[in-house]
């Protein structure tokens, strides 16, 4: 059955633009779109309601492997105390193997699936028919989660929000198991000088020609 599914993979650093890009072409074509960091952020999410450690392997894979998918609600993950915390979970391989295994499950499903993440294109789908690596300098993603803040009008501090677009960068960069890279590959999208508009313009047209080649 996963041989007909046609997955699109999306990777790229925090703040690029990767969420509102994949949604956007989930919802052009009709596919079902799973933002792989929510699992990282829900699992995390759960230690710390439950005031279990975050650097517990044992207790964060069981954690993780309790996940429903179904279950998953940008509105209460978005918290920055969770990417903190979800960065940091997902460092360990037993907590990676656990949630890749549900997001594989979930790229199957027909006609067709968009996964965003860190490793989807390296790790979790390597086989997938399009892959993208959406970048943008970290002074532009600095800037436009500073904006976003600011427009829900919570105090924000431009320097403060840059550093800590930096130390993510340098935790999934930096890791072991599955560190964030463009998958050999990938098309290169970097929309630090881009439109959310021109960004899918330029997704359309690679997923297009790979669908026309099938
Ligand atoms: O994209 P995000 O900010 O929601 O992701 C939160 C953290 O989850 C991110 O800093 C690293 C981790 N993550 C990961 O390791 N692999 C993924 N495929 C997605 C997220």
């Amino acid at each position: 059955a996963t041989k007909t599914t046609f997955v699109i993979a999306i990777d790229g650093p925090a703040a690029a633009g990767k969420g509102t890009l994949s949604r956007r072409i989930a919802d052009s074509y009709g596919f079902h779109h799973l933002d792989t960091g929510l699992t990282y952020r829900a699992t995390a999410k759960a230690l710390l309601d439950a005031g279990m450690p975050l650097d517990d392997e044992a207790v964060a894979e069981q954690t993780a492997l309790d996940l429903d998918l179904a279950g998953l609600d940008r509105n209460v993950l978005s918290d920055h105390a969770i990417g903190e915390a979800a960065s940091k979970i997902a460092v360990m391989p037993a907590v990676r193997r656990a949630l890749v295994e549900a997001q594989r499950r979930f790229a199957s499903k027909e006609p067709g699936t968009v996964l965003d993440g860190r490793d989807i294109g390296t790790v979790v789908c390597p086989d997938a028919a399009v892959k993208l690596y959406v970048t943008a300098s970290p002074d532009v993603r600095a800037r436009r989660r500073f904006d976003e803040i600011a427009a829900r009008g919570e105090p924000a501090d431009y320097q403060a929000v840059f550093e800590d677009v930096k130390r993510r960068d340098a935790r999934d960069m930096g890791r072991a198991d599955s560190p964030l890279k463009p998958a050999e590959d990938a098309h290169l999208l970097d929309t630090s000088e881009m439109s959310i508009e021109a960004a899918f313009q330029a997704a359309r047209s690679v997923i297009d020609a790979a669908l026309k080649s099938r």
